[in-house]
């Protein structure tokens, strides 16, 4: 059995926490594979808005296993507030959700860090989500991290206190006022990290998931972020800090490239960003204005306004290239319904087309756009099939499959996960 791998092809948000709940059925394991509460994964359950940031999106289905895999970085009140708040909703976790003993830790001067990094770039910054995703990531590699397996050895509490200790001695060096309450921030970071560890033992979560495909189980790797945002392949340095594309999921969860089978790519009918950087597409008018009103772009964990513009063919070609991406997911064919045109972009001046080699830096590129007539969804019940939805919608659709050259699998019609479409 292989393991399966979901990821976005965009900036992120592109409805990733849906597209892995309406899957999670067919598997037995969910699994994230990097990237930490800078995601915001949202779900709508019977009207129920659901955001996840650390925890897996199977965790509401029945018999699904989930881990937080090892190149994942958690924060341990965050994680502790989502599992508190899910439990509210009479979710049961015990059995169910897995932490590898290997996943970094967010300690609470990686925060600080995060701000006063983004503070000293003044016009520069990345728009990071300042949760301490960045600064984790740098200690992580730099060597000198701390994994959620070692807070549960004799030595956790001593290797947390000499890492806070460097870290403070950093944010002094860069002028950074330190927060009056942070002796109650890091209490309350040690009274997670102990609740946590009573209730989710570390877990070898490499061994569990190679186990698991020898005795043909199913897994789904979930991505966060969008392949846009790699720290490799993203438009650096405006980038998050893990790597984002599929081969991710081997390192981040310990499986091996010849044990990855299908690679699932989801992207938005138009694209979106928030934080600073190059975004070809971006509309500056009135119809970015209406893309983001229809499509309620506003961050899941920031709340910022995300940037509005029309789908890049480009990127897109790009992101499933640096993934192997073998078959599409649509989402938010809906928020264009009752545009009367809508435009895809379908390469940059001065290269051959969309296949051309992506440029490094993207912020200079002038796209050039073909148009498509608009479409009029009704609602999203009345369609059981494809060649059911408007002419119009399905010409974009062919359109896309066949400059890709792949296959638009499902078709997110709505935010709940009976509203989509799958194509056979
Ligand atoms: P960081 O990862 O929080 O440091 O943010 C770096 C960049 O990635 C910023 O532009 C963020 O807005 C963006 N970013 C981080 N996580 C997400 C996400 O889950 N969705 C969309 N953008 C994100």
């Amino acid at each position: 059995m292989k393991a399966d791998v979901l990821l976005g092809l965009q900036w992120g948000d592109e409805g990733k926490g849906k597209a892995v709940d309406v899957l999670a059925p067919s598997y037995n394991w969910i699994a994230r594979f990097q990237g930490g509460p800078n995601a915001g994964h949202t779900l709508w359950l019977d009207g129920n808005k659901i955001v996840l940031h650390t925890i897996p999106s199977g965790i509401f289905r029945e018999d699904c296993m989930n881990l937080i895999g090892n190149g994942v970085v958690i924060h341990p009140p965050s994680l502790l507030q989502e599992i508190k708040a899910l439990r509210q909703h009479g979710l049961n976790f015990v059995g169910k959700l897995m932490i590898s003993a290997k996943a970094h830790l967010i300690l609470p001067g990686h925060r600080l860090l995060d701000q006063a990094y983004e503070s000293a770039k003044g016009d520069h910054k990345i728009g990071s989500t300042l949760r301490g995703i960045g600064p984790a990531y740098t200690d992580k590699y730099a060597r000198h991290g701390l994994r959620y397996g070692d807070m549960a050895g004799a030595q956790g509490a001593a290797l947390f206190g000499a890492a806070h200790e460097e870290h403070l001695r950093q944010i002094k060096t860069l002028g950074f006022e330190l927060p009056t309450d942070l002796p109650n921030q890091v209490q309350e970071w040690i009274d997670a990290v102990n609740e946590l560890l009573s209730d989710f033992s570390p877990s070898d979560g490499s061994w569990l998931l190679n186990q698991a495909l020898d005795k043909g189980q199913k897994i789904l790797a979930e991505g966060a972020q969008g392949s846009l945002l790699d720290v490799e392949f993203g438009a650096y340095p405006f980038v998050t800090s893990s790597h984002t594309t599929s081969a991710s999921a081997c390192t981040g969860l310990g499986i091996a490239p010849n044990r990855i089978g299908n690679v699932y790519g989801l992207f938005k009918a138009y694209c979106t960003r928030v934080g600073s950087g190059p975004f070809p597409t971006e509309l500056h008018d009135q119809t970015g204005e209406t893309l983001r009103r229809a499509g309620q772009e506003f961050g899941a964990t920031t709340g910022r306004p995300r940037r509005c513009g029309w789908l890049d063919l480009p990127a897109l070609a790009y992101a499933i290239r640096l993934s192997g991406v073998n078959q599409l997911i649509i989402t938010k064919a809906d928020i264009l319904s009752g545009f009367e045109e809508i435009k895809i972009a379908t390469r940059y001046q001065g290269l051959d087309n969309h296949l051309s080699p992506y440029p490094d830096n993207s912020s200079e590129c002038i796209p050039e756009y073909k148009s498509f007539p608009g479409w009029n969804l009704a609602p999203s019940q009345s369609y059981s099939n494809r060649q059911q939805l408007p002419q119009n919608l399905q010409t974009y659709l062919n359109y896309l499959e066949d400059q890709l050259n792949l296959p638009i699998r499902w078709i997110s019609l709505g935010p709940e996960r009976t509203q989509v479409l799958e194509c056979h």
